[in-house]
């Protein structure tokens, strides 16, 4: 065990940083939103697999807040089960347990509600708030919190020590039960999952990041990893807060760095995300090949791409490399075409292909156009699923270039054909 290692950063008296475990780096962090709004933020750089699932290098950040008011204070979220005795550490620093009068859940999902149970029983006096189907989604699994559990409606206001707050149901984001909670006194917008991002930062806030392509491309991760089946609930949201008059100078999500100096930058990115409007001329290419053949036809085809105008990224399945599924999907979302290269294997689709697709089908469809590139030995069936397999979810077909065992070596017998397919793709 490490010792709990306080330093401070940003030169306020409540910007306070703690490390913990060099190994893997995990950091606790909180930090002044506005005049007794802080975040409690643990940069989580141990999960490698987000749900158990989507590869996260740059790791990812549970974001906690709590409302200091005269009359008590009020937590929202929480933070994944593994850091709830550090939530509670730090709570103890900034208030004395008998002052916390609400917790309020926004989202039920774990990753916000493992430290749910230990904070209930720490902080006796507090009643849980949340959507009528988060205490459905509890069920017996928090008793404490579910036993003080008050359910809140669609645009209920709560008030403590003259702090206001609004509840505005903002269902399937990420689940069914998800609430966002509105300060209007201070412009304040508490999002969880929406306006959220992968990304263990050492920045807190927007304005404190130096690299902000970054930010945005684990955002786009997050966004078609996470919510990408449920991206019309985002346009949804949007109108709904829009409707209420909701105009947030400060977008607090669950995850990742807090928008205060261009919330709108995060609002128009994941309604672009929402709304499948393609990032220029990109085409991604997602291609498997088992000795080489997919793969030249593959790279001959992108060339030809490339020299039409179009934007190319290239996700290879080979004996040396593999591509990151949630790296594929984030390029997929905002594409404004696809190619799927794939040989046949035994008898059906390359396996790795079938989860791609599989994949891209339930988070980032859309009405795009793709081409097909196959190859096989003794039986074509990769190309026949593929097609399948895409139309079925939305996406349109422009061309199929299929060879009986294109060469290893990396030459295509037909060029032409692969020109022509590229010029058929880019319309
Ligand atoms: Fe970050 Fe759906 O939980």
């Amino acid at each position: 065990m490490f010792p709990i290692m306080p330093c401070i950063i940003g030169g306020s008296e409540v910007s306070t940083r703690y490390l913990e475990g060099r190994r893997d780096l995990v950091e606790y962090v909180v930090d002044r939103v506005v005049r007794d709004v802080y975040v409690l933020k643990v940069n989580d750089r141990h999960t490698k697999y987000f749900e158990a699932l989507w590869e996260i290098p740059e790791g990812i950040s549970y974001n906690a807040y709590l409302v200091k008011t005269g009359e008590g204070a009020i937590l929202i979220d929480g933070w994944k089960s593994i850091y709830s005795g550090k939530l509670l550490e730090l709570l103890e620093r900034l208030i004395d347990r008998d002052e916390l009068r609400y917790i309020i859940v926004q989202h039920t999902e774990p990753d916000h509600t493992g430290s749910l149970e230990d904070v209930a029983r720490w902080a006796e006096n507090a009643t849980v708030l949340g959507h009528p189907m988060a205490k459905r989604i509890m069920g017996s699994g928090y008793p404490i919190a579910t036993s003080r559990f008050k359910p809140v409606r669609d645009g209920e206001t709560i008030e403590l020590g003259g702090v206001k707050l609004q509840f505005i149901y903002a269902p399937w984001l990420h689940w069914p039960d998800t609430i966002y909670t509105w300060m209007p006194d201070s412009g304040v917008l508490f999002t969880c999952d929406s306006f959220g991002a992968y990304g263990a930062t050492s920045c807190v806030f927007d304005d404190e990041c130096r690299y902000h392509d970054l930010i945005l491309r684990w955002t786009k991760k997050y966004v078609v990893t996470v919510i990408g089946s449920y991206r019309k609930f985002i346009v949804r949201a949007l109108e709904k807060i829009k409707k209420l008059g909701v105009k947030p100078k400060i977008i607090a999500p669950g995850h990742g760095v807090v928008w205060r100096k261009d919330p709108s930058l995060i609002v128009d990115y994941y309604e672009r995300l929402a709304t499948g409007v393609p990032h220029g001329e990109k085409i991604t290419v997602i291609y498997a090949s088992m000795y080489g053949s997919t793969e030249a036809a593959a790279v001959t085809l992108a060339r030809h791409l490339n020299r039409r105008g179009a934007h190319v990224v290239l996700h290879p399945f080979t004996d040396t490399t593999r591509s990151l599924l949630s790296e594929i999907l984030a390029d997929v979302i905002d594409s404004k075409a696809l190619v799927i290269a794939a040989p046949t294997y035994e008898a059906g689709l390359f396996p790795l292909m079938e989860l791609v697709l599989d994949e891209i089908c339930a988070k980032a469809s859309g009405e795009k156009p793709f081409a097909i590139i196959s190859s096989y030995g003794w039986g074509g069936i990769a190309a026949k699923r593929i097609r399948e397999k895409l139309e079925s979810c939305g996406f349109k077909l422009a061309g199929v270039y299929e060879e009986q065992m294109v060469s290893p070596q990396g030459l295509v017998s037909d060029e032409s054909a692969l020109e022509a397919l590229a010029a058929k793709l880019l319309g």
